[in-house]
């Protein structure tokens, strides 16, 4: 593996000194792609968010803003993004609105339904049964809750350009409302921007009326 590829790699479970670095550079690079996205759902002030794959934690901090009277929770399988989001939170756990879980996807350490909101943001690419994980993010959201998901790597023709620099499964909005619909969501939302170069989708979990 080129010394490239093994730098970038690191944003898959980031570890050690460049699992530190590359989580400071996503913080960065990452904020214009998950901004747009965020202006694509309605965030009430209350709400309790689950951020799945948390990285470097910028993502948690722009969601407590829309939740001043809310709580953000974040959960990593990697030791190094839990940390560096715990650090980057600092003051909201402080608060006790946000709270970071060491954890993976596939298993998530809460409760059924504890969650109106449940994000992922630059994370999907590396789930190891999107099926599977997708009906276990739908089991810890409430009834008539909201999954988001943010991508920055959206176009198939794009892949060869990622993998270059990481191992990634790029997903198409069909292929998503595909496998969103067999995990038991509805109500599915697409957005592309621009040129379809990113792409974020919302899905609900169906309950009784609102
Ligand atoms: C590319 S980084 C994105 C970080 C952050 N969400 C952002 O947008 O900057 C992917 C993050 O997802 C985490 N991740 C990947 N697969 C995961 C899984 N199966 N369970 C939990 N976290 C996972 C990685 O450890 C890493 O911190």
């Amino acid at each position: 593996m080129g010394i490239l590829k093994s730098f970038y790699q690191n944003a898959r479970r980031p570890e050690g000194i460049g699992g530190r670095l590359i989580l400071s550079k996503m913080n960065v690079l990452h904020n214009a792609n998950a901004l747009w996205g965020l202006s694509h759902i309605e965030i009430p002030p209350t709400a309790r968010i689950l951020d799945i794959g948390c990285g470097g934690g910028k993502n948690m901090s722009n969601l407590l803003r829309h939740t001043p009277q809310g709580s953000v929770y974040g959960v990593d399988y990697s030791l190094v993004s839990v940390e560096k989001t715990k650090r980057k939170n600092k003051g909201a756990i402080l608060q006790g609105r946000a709270k970071i879980l060491q954890g993976s996807v596939s298993s998530l350490p809460f409760e059924d339904g504890e969650f109106d909101i449940a994000t992922a943001f630059e994370t999907i690419y590396f789930w190891p049964d999107l099926l599977h994980d997708f009906m276990e993010v739908r089991r810890v959201i409430k009834e008539n809750g909201i999954f988001f998901i943010c991508n920055e790597a959206a176009r198939p023709e794009d892949s060869e350009k990622w993998n270059k620099l990481l191992d990634l499964s790029v997903y198409t909005k069909e292929d998503l409302s595909k496998t969103l619909l067999e995990a038991g969501f509805c109500n599915i939302s697409c957005h592309e921007y621009p040129n379809k170069k990113w792409l974020c989708v919302t899905a609900k979990k169906p309950g009784g009326p609102v």
